[in-house]
């Protein structure tokens, strides 16, 4: 199978190891990093890992884990499996998902793995458009729009990766309740829940007929964890999940499983941290916006680490982009998204040095 290349990752590849090196990374989409050092001190009782039995895991993940990971979304241990990653957890599900001349709906623009995989598990992928004239809302409306007979699950990712829109809670329960009575499963990615700017929204892990996918890699901004879970109350796909993790995976890492039940402990501070950053990052990312004077627009993200502003003469922001990583400062051209006009900027990460970044992109403007 020829899956069609994975442009932000390309992009980002490109520049790993660029000279000058990149000072100012706002392509990625993770919360702000931490060292293993700092990850372990974390706490009242600092972690030990050394007496850790380097075995398999199981399949489904430690108990401690699943547990940690439930209480972070208010659902039952028992619901959870531990992935490698939201990758692992979205590919498994659509495996599971998969039957002869099914499809699946997904966001428009959207993260461009959902398509990938998709393609690569023989889903047909249906596309619902996020309108950018429309302020990117996210409605049940919208979504139901891209549902018909073949369809075999719908994901809604909120927040969302680029536009940073939010899924309102009374449209995700409305959306859920219309699938459950088509028999259709609702994916929740929520890798970038509780990041929220306004009114915070709970998990969606306890609404019915609904799948949670989320990580360590995003909010909790641990993505060297390679952690990422799924939250799914129905015990029979559960359990072909779990089958299907067993042959892809055998399991987690004993070693990294603990920790991210550490990091969970722990996750007011971890998750306070991110929230502190993105909320001074994105009124930085405000003000360069209104500082272009009507060449740049935007709609402000309610939620997640990434932004995605466009040029209102329409040009294609590669060469912004190449101009800025030139200067140090990395961004994500829109192409990557399907939408060369705009650009993606991941403001969750970097700690200190966006205001002099800002002035570099600003400038491009
Ligand atoms: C919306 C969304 N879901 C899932 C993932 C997968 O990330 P990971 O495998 O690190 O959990 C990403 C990564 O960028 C993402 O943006």
């Amino acid at each position: 199978m020829d899956l069609p290349p994975f442009l932000l990752d390309q992009w980002t590849a490109r520049f790993a190891s660029a000279s000058p090196p990149i000072a100012c990374n706002l392509a990625s989409s993770t919360g702000p990093g931490w060292t293993l050092r700092e990850l372990a001190a974390l706490g009242d009782s600092p972690l030990d890992l050394t007496d850790t039995p380097l075995g398999y895991s199981s399949a489904e993940g430690s108990r401690a884990l699943r547990a940690a990971i439930a209480a972070l979304h208010g659902a039952d241990p028992d619901w959870v499996v531990v992935t490698t990653g939201g990758s692992e957890a979205l590919s498994l599900l659509f495996c599971v998902l998969e039957q002869p001349g099914a499809s699946i709906a997904l966001p428009d623009p959207g993260y461009p793995a959902y398509a990938a995989m998709a393609m690569a598990w023989r889903l047909d992928a249906q596309p619902y458009r996020l309108a950018r004239e429309a302020g990117y809302v996210q409605s049940a409306d919208a979504v139901l729009s891209a549902v018909g007979e073949r369809t075999a699950a719908v994901v809604v990712n909120t927040p969302h990766n680029p536009t940073g829109s939010v899924m309102k809670r009374d449209e995700l329960s409305r959306l859920a309740t219309e699938l459950s009575g088509r028999g259709i499963p609702l994916i929740v990615d929520e890798v970038f829940h509780p990041i929220y700017f306004g009114s915070a929204q709970p998990s969606a892990a306890d609404i019915d007929n609904v799948v949670v996918v989320g990580d360590m890699s995003k909010a909790l901004s641990l993505p060297g964890l390679r952690l990422g879970w799924i939250i799914d109350r129905d015990a029979e796909r559960r359990a072909r999940l779990i089958g299907a993790r067993s042959y892809f995976a055998i399991s987690h890492s004993p070693l990294l499983e603990r920790l991210a039940a550490h990091a969970l402990a722990n996750a007011p501070a971890i998750l306070g941290r991110a929230q502190a950053v993105a909320d001074a990052n994105l009124a930085a990312l405000e003000a360069m916006v209104a500082r272009s004077e009507g060449r740049m627009a935007w709609v402000r993200p309610a939620g997640g680490t990434t932004a995605f502003p466009w040029f209102t003469d329409g040009r294609d922001s590669r060469r912004l982009c190449d101009a800025a990583a030139r200067q140090g400062v990395l961004v994500v051209p829109g192409d990557c998204f399907g939408r060369p006009d705009h650009v993606r900027i991941g403001f969750a990460s970097q700690v200190g040095g966006l205001d002099h970044a800002l002035e570099i992109v600003g400038s491009l403007v």
